[in-house]
């Protein structure tokens, strides 16, 4: 518990770090706000009292729900492209062709380079990184035409798995 305490704190200070760096106006483009930005004049604006959790809530759900997935996804890409050593080939030209061999390939790139996009799709289809979506439930009761036959009723619990679905 004391592990999990001082993660927690760890984590609120860094937040608060991020907020404090904003406020300051430090590395805060006007042009260019983002979301942090955002959160933030959202926050300044509302008719409630300000409360910093709400914001740093958002930022736990950003960094938990975008880094185990990232991660997942590149070593699924990577293993889907040793497995196809001519595919790799592909992609390696591509980004060559693009990017040239001196620097990293960065977001301003990616749509130029529609062969590493069809090969990151065809990598989700095949490999799905979150295999099992959160619960949810139906808000009325149907029938569906994607599962003939299949009444629905109100408030059914629905476990979606978009692994099912691949063709
Ligand atoms: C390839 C990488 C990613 C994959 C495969 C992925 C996958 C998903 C999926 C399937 C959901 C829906 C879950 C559900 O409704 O049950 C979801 C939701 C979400 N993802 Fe991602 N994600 C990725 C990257 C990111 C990144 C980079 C961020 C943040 C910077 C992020 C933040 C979120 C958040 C906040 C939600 C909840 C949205 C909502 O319900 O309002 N994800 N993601």
């Amino acid at each position: 518990m004391k592990r999990l305490d001082s993660a927690f704190e760890k984590l609120d200070s860094f937040y608060q770090e991020l907020i404090d760096e904003h406020l300051r106006g430090e590395g805060v483009d006007d042009d260019d706000e983002d979301i942090l930005g955002m959160q933030i004049t959202l926050e300044l604006n509302s008719d409630k009292p300000t409360n910093w959790d709400r914001v740093k809530a958002l930022l736990m759900n950003l960094f938990l729900g975008g880094t185990d997935s990232t991660a997942a996804s590149i070593v699924w890409i990577m293993t889907a492209l040793m497995k196809a050593p001519h595919i790799m080939k592909k992609v390696q030209t591509e980004i060559r062709n693009v990017v040239g061999n001196n620097r990293k390939v960065d977001e301003d790139d990616l749509p130029k380079l529609p062969y590493l996009k069809a090969v990151m799709n065809e990598t989700f289809r095949f490999y799905t990184p979150l295999p099992m979506l959160a619960p949810r439930e139906t808000t009325k009761k149907f029938d569906t035409d994607v599962l003939p036959g299949l009444i629905m009723h109100k408030k059914n619990p629905l476990l979606l798995m978009p692994k099912l679905y691949r063709s």
